[in-house]
């Protein structure tokens, strides 16, 4: 049996893996800002509310709850979509806002765990290409490039744990759902792209990123690396 920690679980694929290891019978430590509520009540969930906004809150409070841990996975989940803009229309304020949330909160989450836990693996969520660079997606694109070299820096500084940025398949949650709905397809074609393409249910696609994690430990710590290149059966 696994003990897992997952940062960012009241919906979306957080949330899947947070089901599937309650399933599956190991035990999840959580953070999020709100409750998964079906969750709470499950002997082998533990949460603790958490602010990505909150620096000391993320420094002090996260410490108590995961100090002693031992935990053989932890994922990195927690990200916000800012709405499409051109760079040129993007403020610095949102892309404070946007870093804040998908990369220093990471940061305090990844200082905590290994100051007080012994931990196996880490995983960020980042993701793949195709979501990469095109005009309409600037905060999150540089926010996710960010984090690659976020981990890469940290695999380096910590060679006993090893660390993965993780682009997942594309996958049906709400957030994503709304982020498409929304997306002006004629303004930025990189939405109708996304629309055409091969969206996994959730329940198809939690399996799915689970044995990418397993498989991620077999490549080179600090590595970013699309989950469906992890399913090629010689890795
Ligand atoms: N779905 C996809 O196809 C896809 C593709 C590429 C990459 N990804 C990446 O995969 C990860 C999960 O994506 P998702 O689609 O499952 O998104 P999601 O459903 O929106 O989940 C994001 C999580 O982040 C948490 N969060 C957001 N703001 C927060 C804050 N201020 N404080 C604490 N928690 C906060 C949310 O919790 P609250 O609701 O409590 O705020 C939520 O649990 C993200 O890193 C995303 O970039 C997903």
């Amino acid at each position: 049996m696994k003990t897992v920690f997952i940062a960012g679980v009241s919906s979306g694929i957080g949330r899947g893996l947070a089901e599937e290891h309650l399933r599956r019978g190991d035990t999840v430590y959580a953070v999020g800002q709100h409750e998964a509520k079906a969750l709470t009540s499950h002997p082998r969930f533990h949460f603790m509310s958490i602010d990505l906004y909150d620096a000391d809150m993320m420094r002090d409070t996260l410490r108590t709850f995961v100090v002693g841990q031992q935990f053989n996975r932890v994922v990195l989940s927690a990200a916000v979509y800012p709405d499409m803009r051109n760079m040129i229309d993007t403020t610095l304020d949102t892309l404070r806002y946007v870093m804040n949330a998908n990369v220093w909160a990471h940061k305090h989450i990844i200082d905590a765990i290994l100051s007080h836990t012994q931990t196996e693996q880490i995983v960020a969520l980042s993701a793949s290409p195709i979501l990469f660079n095109h005009p309409g997606m600037g905060a999150y694109a540089i926010s996710k490039a960010a984090l690659n070299t976020l981990i890469e820096l940290y695999a380096k500084e910590f060679p006993y744990v090893h660390f993965s940025a993780i682009a997942p398949e594309l996958i049906q949650t709400p957030t994503f759902s709304a982020f498409l709905q929304e997306g002006n397809s004629e303004r930025y074609p990189i939405i109708q792209r996304i629309r055409d393409s091969l969206i996994l249910p959730l329940n198809q696609g939690i399996p799915k990123l689970l044995d990418a994690f397993e498989k991620a430990k077999r490549i080179k710590s600090g590595s970013f690396v699309e989950m469906k290149k992890l399913a090629r059966p010689d890795l």
